[in-house]
């Protein structure tokens, strides 16, 4: 009885994969659509908590850069999550692909530029950051956090991604494995936007995509009025989103097809000078409810269901973002609303795919499950 049920279902599997087949040898230039997530080993989300059924990519960060030795080292507290990720991350999806991501950023930015103005610190870099994908069966690697402050930064950024490529492509035809994957965050940076830019054609060149950082544009910390953190679009203020992001590198050269978009599983917190006063550009006096603002989806949906009692997030189709005033705090985030509404953008626009930060947020996979969902069709396209 068993066996004969096995059977009928293998002749349905291969009807069904039949039938996909012929659709696509109908379907010129079929992409496979990345649903990738960062994986931050600082949060205390377990690796083996992922649904790697949910993605395409896992990406774990973040590895450093050695200061004085210029080669990728991973602290000591994270070797451990670092060596098994990717074997955990495959147990629950074996086609799942995992990258090891590199920071560049933060105030130890210079660290960074430091390393890419010099031909011997370019070379310890790339020699260790293969060596150490090898070494924990990372499928690929990506650098986050890099922003150039001035041209030079721009060129050298170019050359080092010129280097990587060819010592990655290189290391492919030596070892007879398939090569690694390259990627890159692009962030905003409001100072440098206007007049420093990333070299697009060495990324088009050398990346497989470039993961497009589309969030952290308004800060409680920074701006005395209300905005969101991660408008995809605004008509309004004419302030920073994400469609003019998208947009500018588009018209810079970038193709579209090259271009994952980032979805934020955090929001921010501000705190309002008047709490009746509660719509976006609304005076605000600094972050709400921790320190910078900055809160997990998972603890938003908690903090309203709890402290906000009663309160109903709004979704305003004009930003794209969802908002709630709890007290004197008004807190911005993307809701399910959002996050559909941006896997929409992404698709209409020809983008590659989406890319979260961080997966470790989600609320019981609320968001990826629909930001997942809107793609069906593509998903069997991958396996082709
Ligand atoms: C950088 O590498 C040097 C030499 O291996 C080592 O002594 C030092 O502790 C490393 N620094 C960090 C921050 O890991
Ligand atoms: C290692 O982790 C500790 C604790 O998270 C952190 O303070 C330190 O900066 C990390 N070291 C490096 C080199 O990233
Ligand atoms: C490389 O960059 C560092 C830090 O920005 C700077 O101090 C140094 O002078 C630069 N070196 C070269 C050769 O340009
Ligand atoms: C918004 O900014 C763009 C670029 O700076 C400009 O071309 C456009 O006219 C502005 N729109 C509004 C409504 O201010
Ligand atoms: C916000 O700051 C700007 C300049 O930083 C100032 O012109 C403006 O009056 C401030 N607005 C409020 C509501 O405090
Ligand atoms: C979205 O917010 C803007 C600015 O506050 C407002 O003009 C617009 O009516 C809002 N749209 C919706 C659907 O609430």
């Amino acid at each position: 009885m068993l066996l004969r049920m096995q059977y009928h279902l293998s002749i349905a599997t291969k009807v069904l994969l039949l039938s996909l087949f012929s659709m696509n040898f109908n379907c010129s230039n079929t992409r496979s659509w990345i649903k990738a997530g960062y994986h931050y080993t600082g949060d205390e989300f377990p690796v083996s908590d992922i649904d790697s059924t949910l993605f395409t990519h896992l990406i774990c960060g973040f590895a450093f850069i050695n200061s004085s030795t210029y080669q990728l080292s991973i602290n000591s507290s994270t070797q451990q999550e670092f060596s098994t990720f990717t074997n955990v991350v495959k147990r629950k999806n074996s086609e799942v692909t995992a990258l090891l991501s590199i920071w560049g950023g933060g105030e130890d930015y210079s660290v960074l530029f430091s390393l890419l103005n010099q031909s011997s610190h370019r070379r310890s870099f790339i020699e260790s950051s293969i060596t150490t994908a090898r070494l924990y069966e990372f499928d690929g690697l990506d650098l986050t956090g890099a922003v150039p402050r001035t041209s030079m930064h721009t060129t050298s950024l170019g050359t080092f991604l010129n280097e990587w490529r060819a010592a990655v492509d290189s290391e492919a035809k030596k070892s007879g494995k398939s090569g690694l994957l390259l990627t890159m965050a692009l962030h905003h940076h409001m100072q440098v936007m206007d007049t420093v830019t990333y070299p697009i054609d060495s990324i088009k060149k050398n990346l497989n995509w470039a993961h497009l950082g589309a969030y952290d544009y308004y800060l409680p910390k920074e701006e005395n009025f209300t905005h969101p953190h991660a408008a995809l679009y605004d008509p309004i203020t004419n302030g920073t989103n994400t469609n003019s992001r998208v947009k500018d590198l588009i018209s810079r050269g970038l193709p579209a097809s090259k271009l994952v978009l980032g979805l934020p599983y955090h929001g921010y917190g501000w705190t309002l000078v008047n709490p009746s006063d509660n719509n976006v550009g609304a005076a605000a006096s600094g972050p709400a409810v921790t320190i910078d603002g900055s809160m997990a989806y998972k603890y938003i949906k908690w903090f309203i269901k709890t402290i906000g009692y009663g309160a109903v997030p709004m979704y305003n189709d004009t930003y794209v973002v969802n908002y709630c005033t709890i007290g004197s705090s008004w807190i911005n985030f993307d809701d399910v609303e959002a996050i559909k509404a941006k896997v929409s953008y992404a698709k209409k626009m020809g983008l590659l795919g989406y890319n979260v930060f961080q997966v470790g947020n989600d609320d019981n996979w609320v968001l990826s499950r629909a930001a997942g969902r809107l793609i069906l069709a593509s998903r069997y396209f991958r396996h082709v």
